[in-house]
């Protein structure tokens, strides 16, 4: 079958490389793509969030899948054209992808279900916010309502900082996405994520996964779209998950069904985990990036077969076969990221890299510019391994890491430390 992938990361690359791997697999396109996806399938130059253009390219490129890998064309509804024009698809309805596109949305699907997170308040102006955080006290987390790029979150551990969260959400930072503001109570505990399969009905784990939002070593500095990752988690016990799959997934997926808005697609579910219990943090309504490598690397061909199952409606029959391993991605970013950073510096040492099912550098923001690859982002290369153990799959990320050469980009040198 011809399958188009719309997206251009780490992400992206790496459900190219699994789903290419599965002989059902005859034509693989990647909608923008990058320099390291072009070197395993086609890419292809159209404007992934509209619609109608989707729906045009696929109709003349005998597309018979389409699978989604970012919120935004989520958001915009590209699923909902793309199944409207009979095409097979991987992905959330715009009314589904409120999950991720609304903080406040979230909130009262978990009040419906009983499902348990933390607690919270809404508020439309900025007096208000104010007067309550100022009466509740610190700490707190404020939030804009809408998509803001994983920026949208300001951890008020003080008082200051709750009320300058508030002026800045209401002061436009995050234009429309912050017209509304959902004020949390500050859980403490470990966080985690796992990863389900739903096709409206039945839900189905895939897997488990740890990320390190902090851009610095020990979980230090800014946060960011995340530096590395690793699967599985293991603060994500079997007996959390069944309680997290039992109290928040199931009803949650149940409730969209009941709204007549079914969730089909990969719901993303942050846990905080604390006592032996899970709480929701959040949910996105697509793969996480940088976890998608490390389950794509454990999970490899089949992942086309579960991708298939769940557009098709039919995951009731269907299994992820684990092997009992260990994945692991260390994120290389441009000097200076997550702030201002330099485009275009020329990075060496890959050419000689191994490439198969135990050792994949998956490219994020990369070009080719004069033969060379140059970097054309903040996160920039996936350097992803697997092994036995978790140990294992890091020496191998890190032994590719310092064959790489990048004079313009860095690394956290810890990723996996929870575990380890
Ligand atoms: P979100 O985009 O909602 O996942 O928030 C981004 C990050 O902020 C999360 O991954 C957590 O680290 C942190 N966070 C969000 N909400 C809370 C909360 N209620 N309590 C503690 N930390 C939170
Ligand atoms: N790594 C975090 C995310 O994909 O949202």
């Amino acid at each position: 079958m011809n399958i188009l992938i719309l997206g251009s990361g780490g992400r992206e690359h790496s459900l190219a490389w699994a789903i290419k791997q599965n002989p059902k697999c005859d034509r693989i396109i990647v909608a923008p793509g990058n320099a390291g996806i072009a070197q395993l399938a086609e890419c292809a130059d159209i404007n992934i969030l509209d619609g109608a253009a989707v729906v045009t390219f696929c109709e003349e490129n005998a597309v018979d899948f389409v699978v989604v890998g970012p919120e935004a064309p989520l958001a915009e509804g590209v699923a909902d054209a793309t199944r409207a024009a009979g095409l097979l698809t991987f992905g959330p309805s715009k009314a589904a992808a409120r999950l991720e596109a609304s903080k406040a949305f979230t909130k009262e699907i978990c009040d419906a279900c009983a499902a348990p997170t933390a607690g919270y308040a809404r508020f439309t102006d900025a007096a208000s916010a104010r007067d309550y955080v100022t009466k509740h006290g610190a700490p707190l987390v404020i939030k804009a309502d809408g998509l803001a790029a994983g920026k949208g979150v300001i951890m008020g551990m003080t008082l200051s900082e709750a009320l300058d969260g508030i002026d800045e959400i209401f002061g436009g930072a995050f234009g429309a996405a912050g017209a509304e503001v959902v004020i949390e109570e500050f859980m403490e505990g470990e966080e985690a994520s796992l990863f389900i399969l739903s096709d409206g009905v039945t839900c189905l784990p895939i897997g488990t996964a740890q990320d390190h939002k902090r851009v610095g070593d020990a979980d230090t500095g800014p946060n960011t779209g995340g530096m590395g990752a690793y699967s599985p988690a293991p603060v994500l016990s079997d007996a959390i998950l069944e309680q997290a799959m039992a109290q928040i997934v199931r009803p949650t997926v149940a409730e969209m069904a009941r709204r007549g808005t079914p969730f089909e697609g990969v719901l993303y579910a942050g846990f905080m985990i604390k006592d032996g219990q899970a709480r929701l943090v959040e949910y996105n309504v697509r793969f996480g990036d940088p976890e998608c490598q490390v389950l794509m690397m454990r999970l490899g061909a089949q992942i086309l077969d579960l991708l298939l199952a769940c557009a098709k409606g039919e995951l009731a029959g269907a299994q992820a076969n684990w092997a009992d391993d260990h994945a692991l991605s260390v994120v290389m970013a441009a000097n200076g990221y997550p702030g201002a950073y330099a485009k275009g510096s020329v990075i060496g040492g890959l050419k000689g890299l191994p490439e198969d099912s135990f050792n994949m550098v998956f490219h994020a923001g990369t070009a080719v510019q004069s033969g060379d690859i140059v970097a054309t982002g903040g996160r920039v290369l996936n350097v992803t391994a697997r092994g036995d153990s978790l140990q294992a799959a890091q020496a191998r990320a890190y032994a590719m890491v310092d064959a790489i050469d990048w004079p313009g980009g860095f690394c956290r040198r810890d990723i996996g430390w929870r575990a380890l």
